[in-house]
């Protein structure tokens, strides 16, 4: 079956899907975007992530490119025309086509708006989650404002780059005041030695994952005890579990971190209860 990608407007074959080569998201990484789960056919927690990609267009300063609701029907068209079941579907929005020239273009310039979807393997998903994976530690490179949801992934990109050459999965940054900030595209979470669940708070340092706030609900409903703070990656590497989220990996388990065993060295009892709970669905 042909992959079929939503480009301005139009539901066009994958391999023609193309934008301007002055497009500000190619130029200057002037674009938002949004990851989303696609489970079972259905988004998992839309909702946040509609409201997510609003308030990074607002920060940005772009407008919405249309009424919500129709973006919403175009994720799910693309997720249709695609038969995605598991998956991930992928939004983007520009500031639109404009002579390369750093100032906003004159308002009113339409935005660029890109949807795709694909599947993804999910027995493949559930081994990795069942063996667990391996992180490294990195210095966290990126801008002073890692909550807004841009496409200006650079620092990212290099720090997943060092991780997989260094055989692990996810790169957690860490930065000048030797604290772990969050994964280079997941929200990193430790289990203290006495049963604490450990992630850092919200602030302009990391995203505020739509799956983290699920999962912090889950751990309430389980009555643990969460602190939302930093953690050093001594902390860490001490700690009883570890594990990422995002739209992505869900909730994914840390068996190793720079190469030391995390606990036992297998996906601790906490990390799999509350990646059991996010993948029940809601009845
Ligand atoms: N990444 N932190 C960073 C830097 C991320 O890029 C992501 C998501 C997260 C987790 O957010 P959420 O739970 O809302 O997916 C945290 C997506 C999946 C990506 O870039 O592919």
């Amino acid at each position: 079956m042909s992959r079929i990608a939503f480009v301005n407007g139009r539901y066009v074959p994958f391999t023609e899907a193309m934008v301007h080569i002055e497009d500000r998201g190619l130029q200057f990484a002037d674009a938002i975007y949004e990851v989303f789960a696609v489970r079972d056919g259905r988004l998992l927690d839309a909702e946040g992530h509609w409201k997510r990609l609003e308030r990074s267009l607002g920060e940005l300063r772009q407008g919405v490119p249309m009424a919500m609701v129709s973006l919403a029907g175009h994720v799910a068209e693309t997720v249709r025309r695609n038969r995605v079941r598991n998956g991930l579907a992928y939004l983007q929005v520009t500031r639109g086509v404009a002579k390369r020239d750093h100032p906003f273009p004159p308002a009113g310039l339409p935005q660029t708006v890109i949807i795709t979807a694909r599947r993804i393997d999910r027995a493949k998903a559930d081994a990795a989650a069942e063996a667990g994976i391996a992180v490294i530690t990195a210095p966290d490179q990126r801008w002073a404002r890692c909550d807004i949801k841009t496409t200006a992934l650079i620092a990212n990109v290099l720090a997943k780059q060092a991780a997989r050459e260094a055989g692990a999965y996810e790169a957690w940054l860490v930065d000048n005041d030797g604290l772990v900030t969050e994964g280079s595209s997941s929200n990193a979470w430790i289990v203290t030695a006495d049963g604490v669940l450990v992630t850092r708070s919200l602030s302009h340092a990391i995203l505020p994952g739509i799956t983290r706030a699920s999962v912090l609900q889950l751990a309430s409903a389980r009555q643990l005890k969460v602190e939302e703070r930093a953690f050093t990656p001594a902390e860490a590497r001490a700690a009883r579990e570890a594990f990422i989220t995002s739209a992505g990996s869900f909730v994914l388990p840390v068996v190793r971190i720079d190469g030391q065993a995390i606990g036992e060295g297998r996906p601790g009892p906490i990390t799999q209860a509350l990646r059991a709970d996010y993948l029940t669905p809601a009845l």
